[in-house]
């Protein structure tokens, strides 16, 4: 499911409530810098939506973030900005392309839904996200992506998660 070139799985997390996959999000959003891009996937309700909002909180976006299905792309202002992408209905990497927002990739942090439609027209250094839905509440977050800048990335998430879980111990 996730590309070929270039793709590591680097680090999984489990979350036992929406609520828990958002402070992730959150957390991991942020870590993170305009150009950056989350390719995510999992069947619908697996939670790619629930993810989306916790990072746009952690970028500092006040605004409430919904589904972009209909809409396909959405952009959030800020510093960075957020893009928040819906490729479900989007059939090739061309159409894609299409929606030209090459440019506000480059301001923002983006987060594309259903990214194994379009992938070949993502940028290479993507971060996957793949959420498996194991039950009622329980999802797997699976990071995939090139070992380099994301390892310090994952890494530094698991550190803050940590932090978060346990904050009187020592960081
Ligand atoms: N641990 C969890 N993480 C994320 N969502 C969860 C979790 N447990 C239950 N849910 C529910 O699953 C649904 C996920 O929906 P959504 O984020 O829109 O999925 P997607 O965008 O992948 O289709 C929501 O109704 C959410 O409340
Ligand atoms: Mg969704």
């Amino acid at each position: 499911m996730q590309r070929e070139r270039n793709a590591y799985q680097l680090m999984e997390f489990q979350s036992s409530s929406p609520k828990q996959t958002q402070e992730i999000a959150q957390t991991l959003g942020r870590l993170l810098r305009a150009g950056d891009c989350i390719a995510a996937e999992g069947q619908l309700g697996a939670g790619k939506t629930c993810f989306a909002q916790g990072l746009a909180k952690g970028l500092a976006i006040d605004a409430v973030v919904s589904s972009p299905s209909f809409v396909l792309a959405k952009t959030y202002p800020g510093t960075p900005g957020f893009l928040h992408v819906d490729a479900y209905r989007l059939g090739s990497p061309m159409e894609f392309w299409d929606l030209g927002l090459t440019e506000q990739m480059d301001e923002s942090v983006t987060l594309i839904e259903w990214a194994g439609n379009v992938m070949d027209a993502l940028p290479d250094d993507c971060l996957g996200l793949a959420i498996e839905r194991v039950s009622d509440q329980e999802r797997v977050l699976r990071f995939s992506g090139s070992a380099g800048r994301w390892q310090s990335v994952l890494d530094s998430l698991r550190a803050a998660l940590a932090q978060l879980a346990c904050p009187e111990s020592d960081s």
